[in-house]
């Protein structure tokens, strides 16, 4: 029996944002691999394994996942939002690179799922509607150096931003950083969105203007997207529109 190894994003946390590709790829798994919260999300059935791990172990479970591809079996790896951004995408091909020849015959796939920045965007209006970036704000695979570097030239070109782990309780002064660098950088008041949890219950958006951030305002569930400099507010009762024009003037 010749196995196969899916890689699929969950999306950002409700059913109706998960892709009928990705359902398709459940339904039809013999075994659901992931961290623990994103393998909690698929519904157990008869016949299908369920192989959750804890965090920062990636690279053993994509070899876990291909051996048992290897060994005849339907697998999916989840990631929440996209498998590619800052998730298992890169570390199954990393895994593959560097493991026996025969992993690179393997029938694998790669399906797309809502990532939480397109998702905030989607909430808040239309703020990476000119170029931006998306930076990932932990430091477990990079130095913090790099970070700021890249924090100061993407203000310096101007860039939307989205910011992905911005805070978590290893790194409580990080985030402080980040805003500090920003609020340095840019020099102005442009806005900044604080989507936590978006498309589940606990959902919550909250938009200020950057000198009033405050390192509290995001958490591990929180996505952040900071605005460039001709970023619009359209004030309304309830939560305001935030977009980025599409040009940008000669
Ligand atoms: C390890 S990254 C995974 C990103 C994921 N692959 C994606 O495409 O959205 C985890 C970070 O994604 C962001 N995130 C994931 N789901 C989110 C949601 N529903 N609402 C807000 N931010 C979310 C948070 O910044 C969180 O710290």
């Amino acid at each position: 029996m010749t196995g196969s190894l899916v890689i699929a994003g969950l999306g950002p946390g409700a059913d109706a944002m998960e892709t009928p590709e990705v359902r398709g790829a459940l339904d039809r798994a013999t075994d659901i691999v992931g961290y623990i919260p994103y393998v909690a999300r698929v519904a157990p059935r008869p016949g299908l394994v369920l192989h959750p791990s804890d965090n920062r172990v990636e690279l053993d479970r994509a070899r876990h996942a291909l051996q048992m591809a290897c060994d005849g079996r339907h697998v999916v790896i989840v990631s929440s939002g996209d498998p590619g951004v800052f998730a298992m995408a890169s570390a199954v091909f990393e895994a593959v690179e560097a493991g026996p020849p025969h992993w690179r015959d393997l029938d694998i796939a790669v399906l797309p799922g809502i990532t939480a920045m397109l998702a905030a965007a989607a909430r808040a209006g239309a703020p990476l509607g000119h170029d931006f970036c998306a930076i990932n704000l932990s430091d477990n695979l990079k130095p913090w150096a790099l970070i700021e570097k890249r924090l100061r030239l993407a203000a310096e070109a101007d860039f939307a931003m989205a910011f992905y782990n911005p805070r978590s309780r290893a790194r409580p002064e990080g985030f402080a950083r980040v805003l500090a660098v920003l609020n340095e950088a840019c020099g102005d008041a442009r806005p900044v969105i604080f989507a936590r949890a978006v498309s589940t219950p606990e959902e919550s958006l909250r938009v200020i203007a950057l000198p009033d951030a405050r390192p509290d305002m995001a958490d591990m569930r929180t996505v952040v997207l900071v605005g460039n400099s001709a970023t619009r507010i359209i004030a309304r009762d309830g939560a305001p529109f935030v977009y980025t024009p599409r040009a940008v003037p000669e």
